[in-house]
């Protein structure tokens, strides 16, 4: 069964070179290699639009490069990943030439970046419209991090109006600033020091109140939003909010805002749980899985940015002991403890078990949710996301019937641990092709640092 041709369809595929020519009922075609996909699904590779490789943070880096994650997500049947660009060089044009030095040579997968706008001046300004020659059609403003990352209300407004004019996409961190940065002033001085404080400290009234500060900036901008990581009910609201009336607003979430709560960070591991923002309470996962299901939420992306959980002990990734100090950094102090959470190869194995086995996602809701949605809202479709003839032979041969115990065996990703171990899966990727080439084959890899190609995103602005 195709998946990714506008419904469900029992056809063939033809694949010559790296491209898609044609589907069709029982086609003929001499000398072709065939592959049996009966009994499965066939379905676009996935587009993880939120991932973050060799990302610098606190005393550390995370733990997946560009080789290392974009291996882990072809194994988890991700072929095109979209990845954050730091703004750290004084202009945007040396930031872009940085993040290109890390990825080109190593990538596995297909990949392109959005840029982090995390510093705004008249140069800056004057840089933003030439994103589009780079192949970067979106970018990214932050609410919060005071003194780090964060922008002033009127710093968006002005980047939302510019990329309105031309036609990239602004997507929002939304969180509130200033009062994590308070409470979380008030939690050390109290001598609070424990995981769960990340949580108490960034309360979700906040994220939920500059959500519709982003929606109201973007309306007075003219501009589409795009949410990231949508982790609150309320913040989900307020999305539903502005598309009621007609607003450009759309939204992202991720699995472990959909299946973890800030209990998580209360356990003795609970380290392994930190990220920005914070995990939540049982009834934002439930409202969360239902804008999934009514389409209040666009996608589902990972916010991919692993640390090992202990740092000082070595692990063993391709025949080579490696440790990369990670969350124990922070074992004295929540607020040292590395912001973020493995994920990029357990989204769609995860979301398919639990989201379209547990009957609450169609096979063909899953596939938008995760491939064709984030392609036409990034400016990839019909390129990726899409199993039409001219569409790149990125394609997933995916086992609906594979039972497996999921955990840090089987996912490979370079950390030191899995959210999900221990979980139940049924269904599965057998085979994993990047632009006609096998890479994931069962368990085995074909694939090789730097065969993934950058691809430059088509200006957006629209919703779909
Ligand atoms: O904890 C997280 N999510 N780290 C990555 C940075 C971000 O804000 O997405
Ligand atoms: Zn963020
Ligand atoms: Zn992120």
């Amino acid at each position: 069964m195709l998946i990714g041709t506008g419904g469900t369809i029992k056809a063939d595929l033809l694949i010559e070179g790296e491209k898609i020519v044609a589907t069709g009922q029982e086609m003929d075609v001499p000398d072709a290699e065939i592959i049996d996909a009966s009994g499965k699904f066939v379905m676009p590779g996935g587009i993880d639009p939120h991932t973050h490789f060799d990302l610098p943070m606190f005393d550390t880096v995370c733990s997946d490069d560009h080789y290392t994650g974009l291996k882990a997500a072809a194994f988890g049947g991700t072929t095109t990943v979209i990845d954050f660009v730091p703004q750290d060089h004084p202009t945007l044009q040396e930031s872009i030439d940085a993040w290109h030095e890390k990825a080109d040579l190593k990538a596995t997968v297909d990949f392109s970046f959005h840029m982090n706008i995390t510093r705004l001046d008249e140069n800056i300004i004057s840089e933003i419209p030439r994103l589009i020659d780079e192949g970067i059609a979106s970018v990214k403003v932050f609410t919060a991090y005071n003194d780090r990352l964060r922008l002033q209300d009127g710093e968006i407004l002005k980047v939302m109006r510019l990329c309105s004019k031309h036609s990239i996409l602004t997507m929002m961190h939304a969180e509130n600033g200033d009062v994590i940065e308070v409470l979380t002033a008030d939690a050390l001085a109290a001598g609070h020091t424990e995981p769960i404080w990340h949580a108490y400290t960034r309360p979700a009234w906040g994220a939920v109140e500059s959500v519709l500060r982003g929606i109201a900036l973007a309306e007075q901008a003219n501009a589409s939003l795009y949410i990231v990581h949508v982790n609150t009910a309320g913040g989900l609201d307020q999305i539903r909010y502005g598309q009621a009336r007609g607003l450009p607003v759309m939204g992202e979430t991720c699995p472990q805002y959909l299946f973890f709560t800030e209990e998580y960070l209360e356990r003795p591991d609970g380290a392994k749980w930190i990220c920005s923002p914070p995990l939540r309470k049982e009834e934002d996962n439930e409202a969360l899985w239902d804008g999934l299901v009514d389409g209040g939420l666009q996608t589902i992306g990972t916010d991919h940015c692993p640390f090992f959980f202990d740092g000082t002990r070595a692990i063993e990734y391709e025949g080579e002991w490696i440790a990369i100090p990670g969350k124990e950094l922070g074992s004295e102090d929540f607020t040292k403890i590395p912001n973020g959470l493995p994920g990029v190869g357990d989204r769609l194995p995860i979301m398919w078990t639990y989201g379209v086995g547990k009957g609450r996602l169609t096979p063909n809701q899953f596939v938008a949710l995760t491939s064709t949605n984030p392609a036409k809202i990034f400016g990839l479709y019909p390129q990726k996301g899409a199993l039409l003839p001219g569409s790149d032979a990125d394609i997933v041969i995916w086992d609906p019937h594979r039972p497996l115990k999921y955990g840090l065996a089987h996912a490979h990703h370079r950390t030191d641990y899995n959210l999900y171990e221990g979980w139940e899966l049924v269904g599965y990727p057998e085979k994993v092709f990047l632009r006609g080439q096998i890479i994931v084959d069962d368990e085995q890899w074909f694939g090789r640092a730097g065969m993934g190609r950058y691809i430059m995103r088509q200006p957006t602005g629209g919703v779909i």
